[in-house]
């Protein structure tokens, strides 16, 4: 499968398509550094205008559930090319994941629209999988990435070793976005993927903000709430600050979260998170035995 893709890359290489062959060879690719481009099935999004076809997504995720077995994506294409495009097979990275197509080559006329169904299978697996289907057309190549993550909406986060963690702070140190890529999606990204609101800020923020065990430096967000407005949640959400270890969560950073995700979470901070550090209060008050 190896040699029929090289042989094809003479149409069109660059370094995107070098990084999924070289993804391709590894059969897990878990970490790969583009986990802010995965869309949920149930997801919308405005169609992504590729070079080849206009795709309503390149990259899909799923939540999956242990009972699950097979899952099924579905990745929409319009022809806006204004010239037919012939689709002459698809390759995959594993045996797992398939792509149905009919009868090849598929030519594909001028405005038309269509779709191709890609299934995994994911008997016996578990954690986070991303398999690439690259479709090969006339025009070039185009990967479509499926990532599944098996159980991981309600799985508690593994421990970490205190090397491990020692790890993550120094990639962090270096660039504060490291959290959006490789083996950090796990924890930092897939349990936001779907998520709106309270959920987002409690998988999202919560992650570092929330911890009983978070580091003296990470900043304890309930106390500041009060009378702090949108613009304020805006602009730490969205772009963070230079040289802090706070990520900078919006997608033309590389973030994860799209414009909506983020509108959520500021309607949440502004209008029921401070609220909710009252009700905390009084619920601590209630429960201390009342002094003397
Ligand atoms: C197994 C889950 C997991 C993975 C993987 C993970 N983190 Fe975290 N991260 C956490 C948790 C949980 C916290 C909150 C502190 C705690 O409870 O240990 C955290 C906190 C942080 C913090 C805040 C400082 C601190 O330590 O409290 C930074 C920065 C951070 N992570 C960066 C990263 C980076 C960068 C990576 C990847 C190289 C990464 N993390 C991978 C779970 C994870
Ligand atoms: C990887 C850990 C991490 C995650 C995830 C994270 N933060 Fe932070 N955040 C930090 C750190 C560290 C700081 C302190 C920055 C500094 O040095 O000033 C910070 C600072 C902030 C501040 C500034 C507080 C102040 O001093 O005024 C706000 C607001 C904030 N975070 C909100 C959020 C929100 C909302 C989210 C979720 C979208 C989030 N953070 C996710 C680590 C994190």
């Amino acid at each position: 499968m190896h040699g029929r893709l090289a042989a094809s890359t003479t149409m069109k290489i660059n370094p995107t398509l070098l990084t999924l062959m070289l993804g391709l060879l590894c059969q897990s690719a878990i970490g790969d550094s583009a986990d802010s481009e995965f869309l949920l099935n149930s997801e919308q999004r405005e169609p992504s205008v590729e070079n080849i076809l206009t795709w309503d997504a390149v990259a899909k995720a799923h939540n999956a559930k242990p009972s699950e077995q097979d899952i099924g994506f579905e990745f929409r294409f319009h022809n806006k090319t204004g010239g037919e495009v012939q689709i002459k097979r698809a390759d995959s990275s594993c045996g797992c994941t398939v792509a149905r197509l009919p009868k090849l080559p598929w030519t594909i006329m001028p405005g038309q629209k269509g779709s191709i169904p890609v299934t995994m299978d994911i008997r016996g697996k578990t954690g986070v999988i991303t398999k690439t289907v690259v479709i090969a057309t006339d025009k070039g190549l185009i990967p479509l990435k499926a990532r599944v993550a098996i159980g991981a909406a309600s799985k508690p986060l593994k421990k970490r070793s205190k090397e491990e963690r020692a790890a993550n702070l120094r990639a962090a140190a270096q660039n504060r976005q490291a959290v959006f890529a490789g083996k950090c999606v796990e924890c930092h990204v897939i349990p936001t993927i779907g998520k709106r609101g309270k959920q987002l800020y409690s998988t999202a923020c919560g992650i570092c903000h929330e911890s009983k065990n978070r580091a003296p430096f990470v900043t304890d967000l309930r106390p500041l709430a009060k009378g702090k407005d949108s613009q304020y949640w805006q602009q730490w959400i969205a772009e963070s600050k230079p040289n802090t270890l706070m990520p900078a969560f919006a997608k033309k950073h590389g973030g994860p979260l799209d414009d909506n995700q983020i509108r959520t979470l500021v309607a949440y901070l502004t209008r029921i998170f401070p609220r909710e550090l009252k009700t905390r209060r009084a619920a601590t008050l209630k429960n201390k035995p009342a002094l003397k």
